[in-house]
């Protein structure tokens, strides 16, 4: 361990030393006021350091690696014909490739996503998605609704377009309703949209019960408020039963509210094919594909070839089910393990789906602290503040189970739980 934290020094005074290069040069450029404000976290410095190969990382929130269907891959792949290659490698129309558009609304339309009476747009991953949605939305100083704790990348896309982030704090059944309502009350514009996560939420891991998600209808109903509905990890539930109360705000349908569901194959086939999905009211839509338009003109052909084979071949439905088995014996071994090493001072809701731990620190102890001590014991987490939409909530760890096996999370988190130890 000590060679790591030697050569973590090294690297880091180099990476200060180019840092410092860097700024120099900002300083001379005259950049747009959006992305002027933008820079790398002292989170983000210090997991650059975290790349020694024998490292074990509970960072990230991506799927493990040895997952993914190569085998069915390679046979969609090769199995192209001449002209498949050519729509592969060809640009395509913007909304997305006529054939995923339908494979893809039939699988929706089983999970009882309302397609017929909105429209589907495919997207360069999911948060191309978020990020064309808030670009429709906003202007400079708008205001939109948070949760607090959120996903980062829908964080950091709101605050490029300068919005200014109303948080509301998450319980264990999602968002806080009274809290919701006063931060409404308060706000002193109406707030252009709502963004959440409905299920396995990250960093926070919950589901949202029913009878929030109604609460919630209500209070937005008939309010010009449209809803972001962000849901990329439905799929991944440990439980059967817990399905019907997993229940979308836009398979409900409300009346009186827009809202923009978001979805993507990042976590149910791959990341790397940088492909998910919006399914949005008709009045919205021809606005995102001019966005859309003029970002990228079209997601990858490739991988939406690929994406529909995968699909129309009735692969999708059964590699699911077989991570989704991978993912609760590694979420089970992770909540045994938490319980096995870590003080009673830690807590945490244990996780019935998705790919997330989010653990509430003893008090007075600072998650940057863990992370430092977690980085010289070798390990990497994810700290609280980096999901703060303030940006100062530091209280909690981020630990993922998805890209670790069983065996590497029983090693791991004792690690994790000795740090915690040596700072209380
Ligand atoms: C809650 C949530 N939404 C959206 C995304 C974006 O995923 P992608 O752009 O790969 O579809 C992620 C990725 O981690 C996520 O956790």
């Amino acid at each position: 361990m000590g060679e790591i934290i030697s050569v973590n020094k090294k690297k880091y005074y180099n990476y200060i030393a180019e840092k410092t290069k860097i700024y120099k040069l900002i300083n001379m450029t005259r950049f747009s006021s959006s992305v002027a404000e933008l820079r790398s976290s002292e989170i983000r410095d210090l997991m650059s350091l975290a790349t020694a190969p024998d490292m074990i990382s509970f960072a990230g929130g991506m799927p493990g690696n040895e997952l993914f269907p190569l085998n069915k891959i390679d046979e969609i792949l090769n199995s192209l014909s001449d002209k498949e290659k050519q729509v592969a490698l060809q640009y395509g129309p913007t909304t997305g490739l006529p054939t995923l558009l339908e494979s893809l609304a039939d699988w929706l339309e089983k999970k009882g996503l309302p397609v017929k009476s909105n429209k589907l747009i495919i997207t360069t991953g999911s948060l191309q998605a978020i990020n064309i949605l808030a670009k429709a939305f906003l202007d400079p100083g708008d205001s939109v609704l948070v949760e607090t704790p959120s996903f980062i990348g829908a964080l950091s896309a709101f605050r490029s377009y300068q919005a200014n982030l109303i948080t509301v704090p998450l319980n264990g059944d999602g968002m806080d309703i009274n809290l919701l309502k006063q931060r409404l009350k308060a706000a002193s514009s109406k707030p252009k949209f709502l963004y959440y996560s409905p299920n396995f939420h990250n960093p926070a891991g919950i589901i949202y019960s029913e009878k929030v998600k109604k609460q919630m209808i209500e209070v937005l109903k008939n309010q010009e408020i449209p809803v972001i509905e962000d849901d990329v990890y439905s799929d991944l539930y440990f439980y059967e039963k817990d399905v019907p109360k997993m229940q979308l705000i836009k398979t409900m349908d409300p009346e009186g509210i827009d809202v923009c569901y978001t979805g993507s194959f990042s976590k149910i086939l791959g990341p790397g094919l940088r492909l998910g999905w919006m399914l949005v009211p008709e009045s919205i839509y021809q606005k995102c594909e001019l966005i859309k338009q003029s970002i990228d003109a079209c997601s990858p052909s490739i991988s939406q070839v690929v994406a529909d084979k995968f699909i129309r071949e009735g692969h999708i439905d059964n590699y699911i089910a077989e991570v989704r088995e991978e993912y609760k014996k590694r979420g089970f071994a992770m909540i045994e393990t938490l319980e096995d090493c870590m003080p009673d001072s830690v807590t945490f809701e244990k996780p019935r789906g998705g790919f997330y731990t989010w653990l509430q620190l003893p008090e007075g102890c600072d998650a940057t602290a863990v992370l430092k001590k977690c980085i010289e014991k070798g390990v990497v987490v994810v700290t609280g503040k980096t999901f703060d939409p303030d940006g100062i909530k530091n209280d909690h760890i981020r630990v993922s189970f998805c890209n670790t096996d069983v065996e590497t999370i029983k090693r791991g988190v004792p690690v994790i739980a000795d740090a915690i130890k040596e700072l209380i």
